[in-house]
């Protein structure tokens, strides 16, 4: 009896020690845990080089990434403000502590180093390297994330400009004498960038942003056009969509470097205008400009259905739905005009009004959220659920029909797709934005005659 006691022991050791390592890894990427616990002032800001520094020998890559969007993650005026309009009059600490985590993605270093770890931090402490929003050492010493979403990244920065350890990125064969560098999947895949593309609220779970999702379940994924493959090929006159050619860019990584047949492009370019045309950088908004206009679709059909205009619209240019991100500030509207035989106007919807607001028969691709009794909310630390979620799908064909009332004969219809990244009404109640246009692009027009 004894003797079995004996063998058993060790396999039972054994067995239970492979048990447990199982059954724990299997928790750890069924329940990730929230990025608080898992990243929250692991490092130390000596740690991280500034990004002018890697522009000492990037020098192209450094001026294309000046002005994108992730440099001023954290100095731009619409997220600032709206951060802290999310903060006033909550009580509930569930939705606090939605509010107070928005430098998560906003300011990585800062968060990952410790300050700022809330929202309502004083910014004027910020340190000046977190500053600079999502920067080069930030993304090239990821290594990985524990899941894709919220910023679970995983990272291995080195220690400072005196041993700046491993940069991670596409190459196998690059050759640096200032830091080292080495080949990351990773930084070839989606993943990279839904890690902080995808926004779960962290105490409701309510998806905020999807736009890796989006991607994962669109033929675009299937085919292995990754974020990378659209977002890191453009530059002016080449917009890179899903409607345009991706064009290789060739030249150097590096000043003095190897010539590559294509060199990522750091641009970053979505479709934000409000923030270039108050940076008045014309670069960026020529670029958001050329990528907006070869984004979809349009067609009129030749017959009405009775008194309803069929318009068929498809995004042909997007890797995922139009509009994508923070959907619930984007507006993608229909805007339509019809003309009888002499030319007088029978009908219109989307056309703003002087205050620069739609009506209300408009066609609009947005999300809206609710507060999980069915009242849509603006603060999105206060989303429970979503009311609505109308957009345009990638790939996939939108059918709108709308009634112009009783008409004769033939008729002129003019029909386009419209892209504001911020409402007249939101811009004008933000004091930063007071008295701006924002820039209204047309992404498709089209004419022609429809016969009842
Ligand atoms: C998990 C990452 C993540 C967190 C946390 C996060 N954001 Fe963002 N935020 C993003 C991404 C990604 C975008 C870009 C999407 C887009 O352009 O539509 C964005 C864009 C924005 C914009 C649009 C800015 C502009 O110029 O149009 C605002 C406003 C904003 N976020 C506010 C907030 C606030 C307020 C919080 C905290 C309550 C927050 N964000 C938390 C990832 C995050
Ligand atoms: C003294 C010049 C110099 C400085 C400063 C410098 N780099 Fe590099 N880096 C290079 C050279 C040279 C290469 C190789 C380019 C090639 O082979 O095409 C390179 C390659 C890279 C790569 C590609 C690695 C791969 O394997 O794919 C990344 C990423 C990178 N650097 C990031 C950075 C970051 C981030 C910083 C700032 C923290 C930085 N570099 C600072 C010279 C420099
Ligand atoms: C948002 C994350 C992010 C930021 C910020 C960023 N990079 Fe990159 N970088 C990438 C990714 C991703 C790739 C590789 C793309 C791929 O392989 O599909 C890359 C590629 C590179 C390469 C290799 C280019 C090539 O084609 O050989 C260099 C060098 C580089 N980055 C340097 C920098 C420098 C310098 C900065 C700051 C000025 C910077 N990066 C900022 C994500 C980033
Ligand atoms: C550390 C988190 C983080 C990572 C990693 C990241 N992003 Fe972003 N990205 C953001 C945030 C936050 C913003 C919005 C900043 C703002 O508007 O204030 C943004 C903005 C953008 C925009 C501009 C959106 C617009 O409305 O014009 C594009 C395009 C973009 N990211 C693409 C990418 C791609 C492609 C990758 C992967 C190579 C990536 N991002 C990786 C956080 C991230
Ligand atoms: C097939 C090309 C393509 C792919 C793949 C792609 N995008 Fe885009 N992206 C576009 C186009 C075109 C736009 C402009 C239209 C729009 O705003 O949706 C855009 C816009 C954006 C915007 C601004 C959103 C808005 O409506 O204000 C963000 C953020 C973004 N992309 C991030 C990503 C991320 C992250 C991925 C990968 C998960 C990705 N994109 C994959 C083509 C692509």
């Amino acid at each position: 009896m004894r003797k079995i006691v004996y063998i058993f022991t060790p396999i039972f050791f054994i067995i239970s020690i492979l048990f447990y390592t199982l059954f724990s890894q299997n928790l750890w990427s069924s329940q990730p845990s929230e990025p608080s616990s898992k990243t929250n002032s692991h490092y130390q800001l000596s740690q991280f080089i500034s990004p002018e520094t890697c522009g000492g020998c990037h020098s192209e890559i450094y001026s294309q990434w000046q002005g994108s969007m992730h440099n001023l993650a954290h100095k731009d005026i619409i997220y600032n403000e709206v951060a802290r309009a999310s903060l006033v009059g909550l009580t509930n600490k569930d939705e606090i502590a939605e509010a107070e985590h928005c430098q998560t993605c906003h300011t990585p270093i800062g968060y990952i180093t410790g300050y700022p770890l809330k929202t309502s931090d004083d910014i004027a402490k910020v340190a000046d390297i977190a500053k600079e929003g999502i920067s080069c050492d930030y993304c090239h010493s990821i290594t990985g994330a524990y899941a894709v979403y919220n910023a679970q990244f995983k990272y291995a920065p080195g220690n400072g400009e005196d041993d700046p350890g491993v940069k991670r990125g596409p190459r196998k064969d690059a050759e640096p004498d200032f830091h080292l560098a080495e080949f990351s999947d990773f930084h070839t895949k989606s993943e990279l960038c839904g890690t902080c593309h995808d926004v779960k609220h962290i105490t409701f779970g309510t998806w905020l942003e999807t736009t890796y999702q989006e991607w994962k379940s669109s033929p675009y994924s299937k085919q292995g056009v990754q974020c990378q493959d659209c977002h890191m090929y453009q530059r002016l006159g080449n917009p890179a969509t899903g409607s345009t050619e991706r064009a290789k860019n060739s030249g150097s990584a590096a000043d003095g470097a190897k010539e590559r047949d294509h060199i990522f492009t750091h641009y970053f370019v979505g479709a934000n205008m409000a923030i270039p045309t108050k940076e008045g950088n014309k670069a960026l908004l020529q670029m958001a400009e050329e990528r907006l206009k070869n984004t979809v679709d349009i067609k009129i059909e030749p017959k009405s259905e009775g008194n309803s205009i069929v318009v068929r619209i498809k995004n042909i240019g997007a890797g995922h739905e139009v509009p994508t991100g923070l959907s619930n500030i984007r507006q993608v509207w229909l805007k339509l005009i019809a003309k009888d035989s002499k030319g007088k106007i029978i009908y219109t919807t989307g056309l703003p009004d002087d205050n620069g607001n739609l009506p209300n028969n408009t066609v609009i691709y947005t999300t809206i959220f609710g507060d999980g009794k069915g009242n849509p909310v603006d603060n999105l630390a206060k989303a429970k659920e979503i009311i609505s979620n109308k957009r345009l799908k990638p790939m996939q064909e939108q059918i709108e029909k709308i009634d112009i009332g009783k008409f004769e004969g033939k008729i002129t219809v003019e029909a386009s797709i419209l892209y504001r990244g911020v409402p007249q009404n939101l811009a004008n109640s933000l004091k930063a934005l007071k008295n701006m246009d924002i820039p209204v692009v047309v992404m498709k027009d089209v004419k022609s005659s429809v016969e009842r």
